[in-house]
């Protein structure tokens, strides 16, 4: 089982992945964490790249270094889990993409998107997205005394399309699950976990 956590940065993805997989081992699921970009050394190595705040790059470029760095996680970390059968929480997968380089930058047609998504995922599709929605206020009150990394540098109106783009997703697709993320760590958690449970056990092929 595949699950992604998306959502713009201050969202409280990571506490709740966290939770998530806490009560996920408390339950004896086999669990594992990756995240995006990263989680395999080439893939460290483009976030690096794409997180300095001294380096300039076109919108194309940024997609495609994202997409690299998919390309190799999936195909050497994530699809051998899943084929053990342990479930595998993504933190940011290609929504990140259509919303971030789609709905943010507008480098290219959503439709060309996705079509690079489905090939740096290699098909591979989630079987549940938690998309933890706030708005911008609340995202810029939690990140008040953090550094901004060159994502972060790009300004209010990048990351309120970026909102548009992941509620814009939230009304197409059906694996993608709502969660209002204001609301105490302990209420999103339980919201998060009994939309899990439901999940849990059923079949997915790679
Ligand atoms: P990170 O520090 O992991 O942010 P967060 O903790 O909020 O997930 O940095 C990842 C940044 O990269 C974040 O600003 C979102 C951005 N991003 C994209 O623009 N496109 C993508 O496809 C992905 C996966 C991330």
């Amino acid at each position: 089982m595949l699950i992604s956590f998306e959502g713009i940065d201050g969202c409280g993805k990571t506490t709740q992945i966290m939770l998530l997989r806490e009560r996920l081992e408390k339950e004896h699921f086999p669990v594992e964490v990756l995240r995006e970009p990263g989680g395999t050394s080439i893939s460290e190595m483009i976030r690096g790249l794409l997180l300095n705040p001294e380096i300039e790059m076109d919108s194309v470029t940024e997609l495609l270094l994202f997409s690299a760095a998919r390309s190799e996680l999936i195909s050497s970390k994530v699809k051998p889990l899943l084929k053990r059968n342990i479930i595998v929480i993504l933190d940011r997968y290609y929504d990140s993409t259509v919303a971030y380089q789609g709905f943010g930058r507008g480098c290219l047609p959503i439709a060309q998107i996705h079509s690079i998504n489905a090939i740096a995922s290699h098909g591979l599709i989630p079987n549940l997205t938690f998309y933890l929605d706030i708005d911008l206020k609340q995202a810029a009150d939690r990140r008040k005394n953090q550094v901004n990394d060159r994502m972060e540098a790009s300004g209010a109106a990048f990351y309120q399309r970026v909102i548009d783009g992941f509620r814009f997703l939230a009304t197409k697709e059906k694996r993608f699950k709502q969660i209002e993320a204001w609301h105490s760590p302990e209420e999103v958690h339980r919201n998060i976990w009994d939309v899990t449970k439901k999940n849990l056990g059923k079949k997915r092929t790679v």
